[in-house]
């Protein structure tokens, strides 16, 4: 596991942007897996003013997201098939029928995970999946508790989770209470995986992250077993750390 510094949000942004790029160069029909939120925005950003100034291409990338909410609609304002159009998609040249996000307005649910996990492996697996992580070490949608076998599947939001995307949201009773999300299994599949992380909110999760033994109470804890993963993280998510000596130290 390499842990990248960096020294704010912009930087950790611009240093996933150039990661991103450059397997996109070397590799045109990259299957790149992506995440929503607020950390990747900056991220998106990058990548949009690189295809403005250097139209660095994506017309033979897939893209894979890690998950939806149940019951919004792709048109939704707040669903994350709008978040991704509205932030990377409608910038760039990837043919739409090229991005797969679950659907969560299917009416099997559970048949549409499968789907969704099968179209991964139809694509040849993830090469590059980016990654968010939750204050409580949720990836994806899978919250503490989950096991590190789960495959696509349909979860229930923690309290915790609702009233943290609320803030997109008019009030707290719209937030759906249930998201399609990537398995955990599904994601350690993946080739190599960037995680990013910015701000003090995340410092302390990410100092358990590298300092607590692999356990499903911190879904997160679980990519120190994948032997290709990078960790982005800004000044301020790396202070715990810094302020508990080194995380080179922590056990796996
Ligand atoms: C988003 C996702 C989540 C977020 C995580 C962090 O697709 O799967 O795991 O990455 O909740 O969210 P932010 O970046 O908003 O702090």
């Amino acid at each position: 596991m390499e842990i990248i510094e960096a020294k704010n949000y912009d930087e950790m942004s611009q240093k996933a942007a150039q990661l991103i790029l450059t397997k996109v160069k070397q590799t045109p029909s990259l299957v790149l897996g992506l995440a929503t939120g607020r950390t990747p925005v900056g991220t998106y950003l990058h990548l949009v003013k690189d295809y403005q100034e250097h139209q660095t291409s994506y017309r033979h990338v897939h893209t894979v997201n890690l998950d939806e909410y149940v019951g919004l609609g792709k048109e939704n304002p707040t669903s994350y098939h709008t978040y991704m159009k509205e932030h990377l998609f409608n910038h760039i040249d990837i043919p739409n029928h090229q991005t797969h996000l679950p659907n969560g307005m299917a009416t099997d649910l559970q048949g549409e995970c499968q789907i969704y996990d099968e179209l991964i492996e139809n694509l040849g697996g993830i090469d590059l999946q980016i990654l968010g992580i939750g204050v409580n070490g949720h990836i994806g949608f899978n919250e503490p508790g989950t096991s590190f076998s789960s495959t696509t599947n349909v979860v229930e939001l923690t309290p915790s989770t609702r009233g943290k995307n609320a803030c997109y949201f008019n009030n707290l009773s719209e937030v759906p209470s249930d998201a399609v999300t990537m398995g955990i299994s599904t994601i350690m599949k993946s080739k190599q995986i960037v995680l990013l992380v910015s701000g003090m909110q995340k410092a302390h999760i990410l100092y358990k992250l590298l300092s607590e033994p692999i356990n499903e109470q911190i879904p997160a804890s679980i990519l120190k077993q994948h032997d290709n993963v990078i960790i982005i993280a800004d000044n301020e998510a790396l202070a715990v750390i810094r302020h508990n000596g080194s995380a080179a130290k922590t056990p796996r």
